[in-house]
């Protein structure tokens, strides 16, 4: 098959240029500045070698005021036109004998990794608060640096901001110290990061310790449920090192985001980012923590070179994902969530009719905003094919493979080629045996899939459309309601919504993935007492998993396209900007 790759620009969403030195190490100061919503910063950027001529950087919106070399020598700089997807190339002219640079700067107010909440947007109340998403190339907006995994950095950073919050970053804390009114955070990174994994957040945050290593980190109305939700992330721990070998990482903290916070959780290192959807109040979804505790070693350790690999990273982790959750909840629900992530799957591969390139595993992205290719695609077409391997060479073979897999390619950033050659050598002839190629290079959802079975999906199939009686439903966990939602929203015309709201009250649901499964089945179901619900759920929440349907299924129905054109004037502002720009892009709006 035909490759896209560069030879000098291997991947097609970054100006890093391979014949140039790599950024090895980056040195941050960064002044927090929440009236003016910038960052005033210095980035000293350490090279592989000393250089000289052209080296060229990733940014996005940043104002460049200076940029010196280690001896504090002027560097001559261009800012070159932005690309919509790409950016700006930031263009530096090296003198030789160039071992670094310093470039001050300020980030835009509208920086795409940025949010800079109100104190009204936070659960406090009291505090501003700012986060940053930087996947998949967000960072450049924070950091002008060579926005591509294939370059990993080591860093060390300063935070300064008003000393009555705190701020974290994704690295090892170091010291705080108070001046008057305000407070320094050192921070510092010795294990080499693609530059995705970069973040920090900012605010009125307090922590409480669940383990040796691991503490969770909330605003302070939601800490305590918080700590009750994720109690278990100790076990979690030992249960994932004895799959994948030795944390790495050193401590396994975590961090419930405000509402707002665009995804259901981000790996970043040393610090998860988590939605606050999650503390549904009956660690339904704890399997979420278990996929961001994965990463660390299948995305983390081991990640793509570019995101025309991502599945290498996301389908791994789902993988990885579900062996904790079948150790720590047993096989039956480790079933329910494979049946999940099939439905899933099958409506995305469905939505791209048009586009079927992005249901192939390694895709083809020059041109493609990655966050418009997101999708379930790679996540679970991935594992599916990783199951499917296993299927075939047995468990304990496939196990040790992946821990091989995991060992060959630590701190590294790989391709799928990669991943195959090291799958011929550990287990040979495998590929060819599942028709991988079909996996890899095909589209859709190759006929020697392997099928979730287990008796609570054929009691579920069982039902179909029917309602459950009031034992049965008793029984369910959330992921039970979630498949008969879903399977209710495949079939919504003849969906008993008034019987189940009368029997269950599914609109007081405490956990998100039931609330929201049942508001969209009440939307295309035309059952309309629960939408008066919409306008304080599309006001608060601002995960995409849940903004993405509920927005869908109104446009969907002619009479309810005004209400959601009017639900997103109101409270599109307060949505993080990735996902300001998904719900625009559903609404057909710039
Ligand atoms: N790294 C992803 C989130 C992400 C992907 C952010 C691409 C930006 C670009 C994270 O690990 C993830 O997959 N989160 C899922 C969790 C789920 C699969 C359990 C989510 O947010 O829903
Ligand atoms: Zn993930």
């Amino acid at each position: 098959m035909a490759r896209s790759v560069h030879p000098v620009c291997p991947d097609p969403h970054s100006y890093a240029d391979s014949t140039q030195p790599d950024v090895k190490h980056l040195d941050w100061h960064a002044l927090v500045d929440f009236d003016a919503r910038r960052l005033l910063c210095s980035a000293r950027l350490t090279l592989s070698a000393p250089a000289e001529g052209a080296l060229d950087l990733d940014s996005r919106d940043l104002h460049i005021s200076s940029v010196r070399t280690q001896d504090g020598a002027p560097v001559t700089f261009m800012l070159h036109p932005a690309d919509a997807v790409l950016g700006q190339r930031l263009a530096l002219t090296l003198p030789a004998g160039t071992t670094g640079v310093e470039i001050t700067y300020a980030t835009s107010p509208d920086a795409s990794a940025l949010q800079w909440l109100t104190a009204r947007q936070t659960a406090g109340g009291k505090h501003p608060f700012l986060f940053s998403q930087c996947q998949a190339i967000h960072a450049r907006s924070v950091v002008p640096l060579q926005d591509t995994p294939r370059v990993r950095i080591t860093f060390t950073a300063a935070l300064t901001v008003p000393a009555k919050l705190r701020a974290l970053m994704a690295a090892t804390f170091v010291d705080r110290t108070v001046q008057g009114d305000a407070a320094v955070e050192r921070y510092e990174m010795v294990n080499p990061i693609p530059p995705y994994l970069f973040a920090l957040a900012v605010g009125e945050l307090v922590s409480r310790d669940l383990g040796e290593r691991s503490r969770v980190w909330a605003e302070p109305p939601e800490i305590e449920s918080a700590a009750w939700e994720f109690a278990q992330v100790d076990h979690m721990l030992d249960v994932a090192e004895s799959l994948f070998g030795p944390y790495p990482w050193g401590r396994f903290d975590f961090l419930v985001m405000p509402p707002s916070f665009p995804y259901g959780g981000m790996e970043n290192p040393c610090l998860t980012f988590l939605t606050p959807t999650l503390l549904a109040g009956d660690r339904s979804l704890v399997h979420v923590l278990a996929h961001e505790l994965a990463h660390s070693w299948t995305g983390n350790l081991v990640t793509n070179a570019n995101a025309e690999h991502f599945w290498l990273n996301e389908g791994f982790t789902i993988f990885a994902e579900r062996r904790i959750q079948e150790k720590l909840e047993g096989v039956e629900m480790h079933a329910l969530h494979e049946a999940l992530g099939r439905r899933a799957l099958d409506a995305a591969i469905l939505s791209f009719a048009q586009q079927p390139g992005l249901t192939r595993l390694r895709t083809e992205l020059a041109g493609v905003d990655p966050d418009e290719a997101f999708s379930v695609v790679p996540y679970e077409k991935g594992y599916l094919f990783l199951k499917t391997l296993e299927r075939h060479v047995g468990r304990a073979a496939f196990d040790g493979f992946l821990k091989r897999y995991i060992d060959t390619f630590r701190f590294q950033s790989i391709l799928t080629d990669d991943f195959l050659h090291l799958l011929e050598e550990v287990l040979p002839g495998a590929y060819a045996a599942v028709d991988g190629a079909t996996w890899v290079d095909g589209e859709g959802v190759p006929e020697n899939a392997p099928v979730a079975a287990s008796s609570r999906l054929d009691a579920l199939s069982a039902l179909g459309s029917g309602v459950p009686s009031v034992e049965t439903a008793a029984g369910w966990s959330s992921a039970e309601w979630q498949l008969y939602l879903d399977h209710l929203n495949d079939h919504s015309q003849d969906a008993p919504c008034a019987a189940l709201d009368a029997a269950f009250h599914l609109s007081d649901s405490k956990s998100a993935e039931i609330l929201v499964g049942w508001l969209e089945l009440c939307i295309h179901a035309g059952y309309a007492p629960p939408l008066a619900r919409l306008d304080a759920v599309l006001g608060r929440i601002g995960r995409m998993k849940y903004l993405k349907p509920l927005y869908a299924a109104l446009i969907g129905r002619p009479e309810l396209r005004d209400r959601a054109r009017d639900l997103f004037e109101r409270h599109g502002a307060g949505y993080h900007p990735i996902a300001r720009q998904v719900v625009a892009g559903l609404l057909g709006k710039p």
